[in-house]
């Protein structure tokens, strides 16, 4: 009887290795699939075909794979904007977008701003005002403010404290950005 009973705690032992190995074998086999699939980008008018897990923030593949270091990582929970960039012309969070949702997007980045080689009109007010001091938020208000005059060529200044409610700016230059986006609409009036 106490034999019997042994050889059933073997058995029982060697179905637990034997689930443990096959559980190892399908996630090894699914994480293989994430890793190797291939996902297409256009960013600031380039084509690029990224090989990676799709589960990898956005904002890890800009930063990392792309070298485009002016989108930042503030807090990774939606909740500074320093990563906000534009996908297929909306404003999202680079930090929370997965790479397998931005799939054959367009995305654009502050450097996507620039006219040429030279700053656009919004980033030659920011830097006329100084309107920054360490710099840490303006990539992702530039964006910002690039998609608030888009859709409104004259906001007032509540409109623009509005836009930018999602920001956070630790040196507390808002005035100074406020006032570099009020001087880019009003031109714009001209
Ligand atoms: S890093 Fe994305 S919102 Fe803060
Ligand atoms: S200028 Fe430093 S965080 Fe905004």
């Amino acid at each position: 009887m106490i034999e019997k009973k042994s050889r059933t705690l073997e058995q029982d032992n060697l179905s637990d290795v034997n689930l443990s190995i096959r559980l190892y074998i399908s996630c090894n086999s699914q994480l293989r699939t994430h890793i190797v699939t291939q996902y297409s980008l256009n960013v600031n008018g380039k084509n690029h075909v990224i090989d990676a897990d799709g589960n990898t923030p956005l904002l890890y593949i800009l930063r990392g794979e792309l070298d485009i270091k002016s989108t930042k990582y503030g807090c990774g929970t939606e909740l500074c904007g320093a990563c906000r960039i534009l996908v297929d012309g909306n404003l999202l969070f680079a930090c929370t977008l997965l790479l397998k949702d931005a799939d054959k997007t367009i995305i654009t980045t502050v450097e996507g701003l620039t006219e040429g080689n030279k700053p656009g009109a919004l980033q030659q007010a920011f830097l006329d005002i100084n309107a920054g001091q360490c710099g840490y938020c303006l990539a992702g208000i530039l964006i910002t403010a690039d998609k608030l005059l888009e859709e409104n060529r004259s906001p007032d200044r509540r409109e623009i404290q509005l836009a930018l409610d999602g920001h956070l700016c630790r040196c507390g230059a808002h005035n100074r950005i406020i006032k570099a986006i009020q001087s880019v609409a009003e031109s714009d009036d001209d």
